[in-house]
């Protein structure tokens, strides 16, 4: 019987310290063995951001354990691992040099290969720790450095469609607290506040909604939403305003979604009509369900990650090495690490003033 491969995937791109050991089953499905994730919070919480000094710091204590309590949850022994992947970009660079170093360090000791892995391909394929999905399929990364469409062809072929021209959405949903006096990340406390507000009380602006194709903006909300949060005095009109900004949100990506489905189909003709949506926002239930019904409408299949791996983790890390590994796309222990490293490269830069859609 041939061995199963064994894959050991270590993320330290922002503020998760991660490691994860994956294989597959006899039909060709990972699992995941083990998958421990240490988040940096309560380090970054008084500063009401990351701070990368303080996160690399961090990940250089805990990198250690955290491989070390991975390999031991997954049951099997160090020297079986077939290879090691880990997060080379994007992020802060201070942090990704932690993992990357001591991924190559741990490939080096057991003479096995390293991969070298774009951390928003493992949030691409985070849906195939849980569900089977083939190429082609177009996906929506909502996280917090990053909104874009892009067709995904195949393991490391893709083609923006569309992006933000300003903050990511998960900035977006973390700013939006900020001003509501939430503790960072706030974004997952919104959903939670929205529950309790009236989402049609504020009307909020939905920038280039009627213009540049499936492009994301979301910058004029915050302004908008300052102006709002120096007026309102009550509890309850801040849960009015949460759920006001989700709303938008989601009447936002209602809108571009729609849009990039038909620019999918005109670039690829996909004989399945699947949609996979992943990172930190995909974890918003609101946002789901609206997602789940333009599928309906649309006829598409929607893939979502289990919530738990919707945000940084190191099975995605691990899931992209598998894939790279049963191809033997290995690479050299000189990888850099990048901190800027898109996934469609030649997709030109839509960022700033001045930029025209
Ligand atoms: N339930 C939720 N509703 C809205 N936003 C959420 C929710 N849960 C998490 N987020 C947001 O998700 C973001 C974190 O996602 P993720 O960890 O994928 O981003 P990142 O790794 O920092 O950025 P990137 O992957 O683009 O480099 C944060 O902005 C957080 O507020
Ligand atoms: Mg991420």
């Amino acid at each position: 019987m041939n061995k199963k491969p064994l894959i050991l995937g270590i993320e330290s791109s922002c503020d998760e310290t991660a490691a994860s050991i994956i294989t597959e089953n006899s039909q060709g499905n990972p699992i995941v063995l083990s998958n421990i994730v240490s988040s940096q919070v309560d380090v970054h919480k008084k500063f009401g951001g990351v701070v990368p000094e303080l996160a690399a710091r961090s990940h250089l204590e805990k990198i250690d354990w955290i491989v070390q309590k991975a390999i031991e949850d997954s049951g099997v022994k160090i020297e079986e691992i077939d290879a090691v992947a880990s997060t080379a970009g994007p992020g802060l660079i201070v942090c990704l040099s932690v993992g990357l170093s001591f991924g190559k360090a741990v490939a080096l000791s057991l003479n096995k290969p390293f991969i070298a892995v774009n951390h928003l391909e493992g949030h691409a394929l985070s849906p195939k720790l849980n569900s089977e999905l083939n190429y082609p399929y177009l996906f929506l990364l909502i996280s917090g450095g990053h909104s874009q469409y892009l067709s995904v062809k195949n393991l490391s072929e893709y083609k923006r469609l569309g992006t933000t021209i300003d903050d990511a959405i998960g900035e977006a949903f973390d700013k939006t607290a900020k001003l509501l006096g939430i503790e960072f990340p706030g974004g997952p406390q919104i959903e939670i506040l929205a529950k309790k507000g009236d989402p049609n009380k504020y009307n909020l602006p939905k920038p280039i909604i009627n213009k540049g194709g499936c492009n994301l903006s979301f910058a004029g909300l915050k302004t908008a939403i300052l102006k709002i949060t120096k007026k309102i005095k009550t509890d309850q009109e801040k849960f009015d305003l949460a759920a006001s900004f989700q709303r938008t949100i989601i009447e936002i990506l209602y809108k571009k979604t729609k849009i990039a489905f038909v620019d999918f189909e005109k670039q690829i003709k996909p004989k399945e009509k699947n949609f996979v949506v992943a990172g930190g926002v995909a974890a918003n239930k609101e946002i789901r369900k609206m997602l789940i019904n333009v599928c309906k409408e649309e006829n598409y299949q929607p893939i979502f990650p289990p919530i738990e791996l919707c945000g940084d983790n190191a099975a995605m890390i691990a899931m992209v090495g598998l894939e790279k590994f049963k191809l033997k796309q290995f690479d050299k222990l000189d990888h850099p690490a990048k901190p800027r490293w898109p996934l469609d490269e030649g997709a030109i830069f839509l960022k700033g003033a001045g930029v025209k859609l």
